[in-house]
């Protein structure tokens, strides 16, 4: 059923491909067509920063970042969704084309800026809640805040998105908001992110409940920096952190049609660097924070390779895209025979 709906998309740009599709899964929602169609939800339960994943496998942020649909998303066997990135105010993000297919690689190219609907119209979303398992909410800095003001932004989003949120990620490694991935570093990370555990501390009293606070990494980081990045989330006592955004390194497609697009390298050309860097920083972190691995995820052989390297929960996207809710169901299945009866 996927593939015959994935030949039909991919004759389409990759941004309107996405749009549609959505659209369409939202429709078969509404009319109850997609639960017949897809496996029963795979319910292998695991206990991270707290909370309980129906699964251990959830979609990454950028694919739905407005938060429109969930209710289509949230039928398809996902233990949790992370929507965003969200900015605190509406922005168009780049020009298009920004979203590019590299089929032979079952890779993604794509720049597409935070392009999105701002908190508020995120809020007036999630409140509706039609979704059963964990709910993330990815927050991201206008592009008109610059990188100094940043924290502002991301104090805004916390602010706002708090009562509505199980887990609120700090995105500070897209690759198309210019500066952003600076934040990442030394000084700035510190800077950055220890208002928000403040912030984090005050609204917890003030709701009487803890929202854990992630951070997500780039994948294009030495260990130097990579060691120096984990032993800041310690000091602060960060609750988990997601690994990895997408590359900028794009030698893995040099000569593919699209290949040299600018923007950030998903999907398969990934999947190897990803691994990589959460067995370093799992080593780094020395089991202080639970890492979620995300980054060329596309079979079930990858998603236990990246349990195995240290990950607790693993996401996907590009995966997803090329392949449908089968790879969801395929990735839960292999995590819980891993994991044994008690999710370990
Ligand atoms: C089209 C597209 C848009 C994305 N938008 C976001 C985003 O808004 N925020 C974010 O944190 N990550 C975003 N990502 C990164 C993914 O969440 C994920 O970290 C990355 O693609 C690596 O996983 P994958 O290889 O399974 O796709 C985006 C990825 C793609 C392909």
């Amino acid at each position: 059923m996927y593939s015959l709906a994935r030949k039909l998309l991919f004759t389409l740009s990759g941004e309107t491909a996405h749009q549609l599709a959505l659209e369409g899964l939202d429709a078969a929602a509404r009319l109850h067509l997609v639960k017949p169609f897809v496996d029963q939800p795979v319910h292998a339960p695991v206990e991270v920063m707290g909370l309980t994943f129906p699964n251990a496998v959830g979609l990454a942020a950028g694919l739905d970042k407005n938060a429109d649909h969930l209710a289509g998303l949230g039928q398809l066997g996902f233990g949790f969704i992370e929507v965003g990135t969200v900015t605190p105010r509406p922005q168009p993000g780049n020009p298009k084309p920004r979203l590019f297919r590299l089929p032979e690689q079952e890779a993604i190219i794509n720049r597409m800026g935070f392009n999105n609907k701002g908190v508020e119209h995120l809020i007036e979303q999630v409140r509706q809640r039609r979704f059963d398992g964990v709910l993330g909410i990815n927050l991201g800095k206008n592009l008109t805040t610059s990188v100094e003001k940043a924290v502002d932004d991301y104090l805004l989003g916390l602010e706002a998105v708090y009562p509505w949120a199980d887990y609120v990620t700090v995105n500070i490694s897209s690759p198309n908001t210019p500066g952003l991935r600076s934040l990442q570093y030394g000084e700035a990370l510190m800077a950055l992110l220890q208002p928000l555990k403040e912030a984090q501390a005050r609204l917890a009293d003030q709701h009487q409940r803890y929202v854990p606070l992630v951070v997500k990494v780039a994948p294009d980081m030495d260990e130097d920096e990579l060691n120096s990045v984990a032993q800041t989330l310690r000091h602060l006592k960060l609750d988990g952190v997601i690994a990895t955004n997408t590359t900028l390194d794009k030698s893995a497609v040099a000569g593919l049609r699209h290949g040299e697009e600018a923007g950030g390298l998903s999907g398969r050309p990934l999947t190897e660097k990803a691994c990589l860097l959460t067995k370093q920083l799992a080593q780094a972190l020395e089991g202080d924070l639970p890492i979620i691995g995300v980054g060329g995820i596309s079979s079930a052989e990858d998603a236990v390779e990246r349990i195995k390297a240290g990950a607790s929960l693993i996401q996907l996207y590009t995966g997803f895209i090329y392949q449908g809710p089968k790879l969801v169901q395929d990735c839960a299945e292999a995590l819980a025979f891993v994991r044994g009866p008690q999710g370990q």
